[in-house]
């Protein structure tokens, strides 16, 4: 998958960027910049091209998830992150995703489905990646969501139903939320910045 790696401090987690639909693995560089400057940074683009736009999975329509691509989209990136983490030599269970939009659903989607792929996540603006299925146990793996009250892509019941499932697979989980859109704001940030401090410095 195309990609920049960063070097950062050998102690702190590996920071994985995921960017949301149309974005590449420029942009959230100055996210992780401005969350954890000291960390390494993994930054990918996603691999399916909707109209020009790049995304983590395909989609059938907004909102409404191909099921059997995210599935298979999801053992890509985490066999991905498993060959960068041989590539680049850095701890394999060291990885705190950091995703927005579709990248925060694809986060989400790994830790509904594949165990102990991530030890922890900042997903902003995410949907439920999948209905109706058992998670591993994700005691000890702390989740940071931010959201807002007026997204018209995600209905907050949405997001709710997320911490739920997460929280019932025994997640620490940090709500966040904004009376913003699908926007990223800026007190999510700071917010997110914090957790991650207190989580993992
Ligand atoms: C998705 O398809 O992942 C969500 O609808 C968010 C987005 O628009 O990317």
């Amino acid at each position: 998958m195309k990609h920049i790696f960063k070097q950062g401090k050998k102690e702190l987690p590996i920071l994985l960027l995921l960017h949301g639909t149309g974005g590449d693995e420029r942009d959230l560089l100055p996210l992780a910049e401005m969350i954890a400057p000291e960390a390494s940074v993994l930054s990918v683009k996603g691999n399916v091209d909707e109209n020009g736009m790049h995304r983590f999975f395909a989609r059938l329509r907004e909102g409404v998830f191909d099921e059997e691509d995210l599935l298979y989209r999801t053992k890509e990136l985490h066999q991905f992150i498993e060959k960068s983490a041989k590539d680049y030599e850095f701890d394999r269970d060291n990885v705190v995703a950091l995703g927005y939009s579709n990248g925060a659903n694809i986060a989400a989607s790994m830790m509904y489905h594949i165990k102990k792929s991530l030890k922890g996540a900042i997903l902003f603006h995410a949907m439920v990646p999948r209905r109706g299925v058992e998670l591993p146990d994700l005691d000890g793996i702390p989740v940071f969501i931010g959201a807002g009250k007026s997204d018209p892509l995600i209905p907050m019941d949405e997001t709710k139903v997320l911490v739920e499932n997460l929280k019932d697979a025994h997640s620490p989980v940090t709500e966040f939320w904004t009376n913003g859109g699908h926007e990223l704001r800026r007190e999510e940030v700071d917010e997110a910045t914090r957790w991650f401090e207190k989580n993992f410095l």
